[in-house]
């Protein structure tokens, strides 16, 4: 099996489209719920993963995508901010289909830009065994990686409770 960084992500981007076309297509607010629920697991070891390994190697190896890259995580950012509430809201919550409409917008245009716009400079510059090593790299780290997104909400709540 390829473990082409390239190819890997893609196969991720592949996936996340088609969760991301089956909540368009879905019609009650618990089959709404369910989707998203696959959405933000899917997205957050994505994300993950080229946030610990593809963003910081790209940015190493091949110096003129620095802005791209940055901008990249900028909007990894704003869609983990997006999934970390979704992930606290009822689907009956009438923002949930507006925020989650955002999100998936968001994600389709940072999938468009990963793929068009620098994944071919990266597969130019880096060549088959470095992104087969970096796609190897990628697949351990899927073994820990996260599934749901991190709660600074939750997480304020605890430290209040402790000192209240
Ligand atoms: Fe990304
Ligand atoms: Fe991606």
């Amino acid at each position: 099996m390829s473990t082409d960084a390239i190819v890997l992500l893609r196969d991720d981007h592949k996936a996340i489209r088609k969760l991301f076309r089956e909540f368009g297509k879905t019609g009650s607010e618990a089959a709404k719920g369910r989707v998203v629920d696959k959405i933000i697991e899917a997205l957050t070891v994505h994300t993950y993963l080229e946030n610990e390994c593809m963003y910081p190697e790209v940015r190493k190896l091949v110096p003129e995508l620095e802005e791209d890259i940055l901008q990249s995580f900028e909007e990894h950012h704003v869609a983990d901010l997006l999934a970390a509430e979704l992930a606290t809201m009822k689907p009956e919550d009438e923002h949930f289909t507006a925020k989650a409409t955002v999100l998936i917008e968001n994600v389709d245009h940072h999938i468009d830009e990963e793929e068009n716009e620098w994944f071919p400079t990266v597969r130019e510059r880096l060549g088959r065994k470095q992104l087969q090593e970096l796609g190897a790299r990628m697949q351990e780290l899927r073994k820990k990686a996260p599934t749901s997104p991190a709660q600074p909400s939750a997480l304020k709540k605890a430290v209040d409770a402790v000192l209240a």
